[in-house]
């Protein structure tokens, strides 16, 4: 699990539905099909958050959104779904393309950019635009978007091999794990210290501060609470989005015909060489295609934990209170019973009806029942958009000599320090290019196959 991880998880299938595995010293339950997976999601007060992964988590972000029991979820929900609705989606659609086209301006041909870098450069900003309005200034996103990185590295680790003892070593990773934690801390801290002397703003802050109050609809929150879902929205918004987006131009790169399927979708939406807006989005169906099938391929969130809060049955095992029951959306989406031949990427696969009910329902990257992801509909359209924009003027190219390599996961998967070369490219001359579908309906900002799953 740890050395090779994902090749480990493609061969648990085959020992059946739910597979016994070890994690360090501990025992823990795999869910091998989706319709197992959907029993345990669907039933979030037997399969609880917790076990390895959320204990570690919980270290990080507190008692935020995704960390917190079914206990107190509902109220934290609901302070925080509004923010994230599709109306509002709606209306960072200008942020987005403005934050996509910032990150790439200098991209001329022949220049080599670190992509994946460039990438979480665009999606912390993104976010704590999305969160803080404008309270961070340049340096410090910068400093957050390397915090990130860090942290996010060593909580792996700290998830598949559960001995505390190895982490409080003075070793330069644990050092560097430390420093990262305690300098984000102290980032959020000093940003809610600014924010309460200044004027209010409508962004998440915002929000939170006025819930302090006692204005929003549910309890007051305590500071801590605004604190840990600042965090919360920071980590997750940030780093799974931004390895989506690495992936997507991987993995283009490695096979020219969706490429060129892309462009010329591109080329056609975006005629007159303008920014994307909410209104091309249900245009922009290969586009979505792209993002969807990068999600099934490599998708970032890759394996999650649950806790048994009591005895229970699953898959006709008895499991004892407190057993550790793991999903994973990259076992499910490369099972070859859902997905033929799943190693492939194949963007077709997510054509206005294509994919069965079976793959719909086997296709989670952002999990399903009343813990599925906050932001999936903010992260499809920014991907959505941030592809769009970028993809329109420039081709990204690997550097001579490259080989691909399975990505090494940490507590997300994706190529972690992907370096690219950039192609100016020119439009296509059609107008109407053979090959691009029409959108079968005018979806909504978040109307995606892999979402609707
Ligand atoms: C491509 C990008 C993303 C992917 C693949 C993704 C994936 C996921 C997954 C799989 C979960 C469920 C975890 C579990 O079952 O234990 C989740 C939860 C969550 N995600 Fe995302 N996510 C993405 C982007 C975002 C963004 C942009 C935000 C920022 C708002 C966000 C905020 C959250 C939150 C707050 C939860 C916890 C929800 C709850 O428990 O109620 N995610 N995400």
């Amino acid at each position: 699990m740890y050395r090779r991880p994902l090749a480990f998880l493609n061969s648990l299938p085959a020992h059946g539905d739910l597979v016994e595995i070890r994690l360090g010293p501990q025992r823990a339950w795999m869910v091998c099909h989706p319709e197992l997976a959907h029993e345990v999601l669907m039933d979030p007060h037997t399969f609880d958050k917790g076990g390895p992964l959320y204990d570690r988590l919980g270290k990080l972000m507190g008692d935020g959104l995704v960390t917190c029991r079914q206990s107190t979820h509902r109220d934290k929900r609901r302070l925080l779904q509004p923010g994230f609705r599709p109306s509002h989606v709606a209306a960072y659609t200008d942020l987005v393309t403005e934050e996509a086209e910032a990150v790439c301006e200098g991209w001329r041909t022949g220049r080599t950019v670190p992509v994946t870098e460039a990438m979480m450069t665009f999606t912390t900003r993104t976010i704590s635009r999305v969160l803080l309005s404008d309270s961070l200034d340049d340096p410090t996103t910068a400093q957050v978007r390397d915090c990130l990185a860090d942290v996010v590295r060593g909580l792996f680790v700290r998830t598949v091999v559960p001995i505390d003892a190895l982490f409080r070593l003075p070793t330069p990773a644990n050092r560097r794990y430390r420093n990262a934690l305690s300098r984000l801390h102290a980032i959020i801290d000093t940003v809610i210290a600014r924010r309460r002397r200044g004027p209010d703003r409508d962004d998440v802050l915002g929000t939170l501060l006025a819930a302090a109050h006692g204005d929003g609809d549910g309890p007051p929150i305590t500071d801590q609470e605004i604190h840990d879902h600042l965090i919360t929205l920071l980590l997750t918004g940030a780093e799974t989005t931004a390895l989506c987006l690495a992936a997507a131009f991987d993995l283009l790169a490695r096979h020219p015909a969706a490429e060129r399927r892309l462009h010329a979708e591109l080329d056609t939406v975006l005629a007159d060489g303008r920014r994307p807006g909410p209104d091309d989005l249900p245009h922009l169906v290969r586009t979505r295609c792209v993002v969807s099938e990068t999600l099934r391929h490599s998708s970032p969130g890759w394996l999650f934990t649950r806790v048994a809060t009591r005895e229970t049955e699953l898959a006709g095992r008895r499991l004892p209170a407190g057993a550790t029951v793991l999903y994973s959306p990259y076992l499910l989406h490369h099972d070859p019973a859902s997905f033929p031949d799943p190693e492939r990427f194949d963007p077709d696969r997510w054509l206005p009806g294509r994919p069965t009910a079976e793959q719909r329902r086997a296709t989670m990257p952002f999990s399903v029942g009343n813990r599925k992801c906050l932001g999936d509909e903010f992260a499809m359209v920014e991907a959505t958009l941030a592809l769009a924009t970028i993809a329109a003027h420039l081709r990204l190219r690997h550097l001579p000599g490259h080989t691909p390599r399975p990505p090494r996961p940490a507590i997300t998967l994706g190529p972690r320090s992907l370096v690219m070369t950039c192609e100016a490219r020119s439009r296509m001359p059609s107008p109407h290019p053979a090959g691009t579908p029409r959108a079968a309906h005018s979806g909504t900002a978040g109307d995606h196959v892999v979402d609707d799953a």
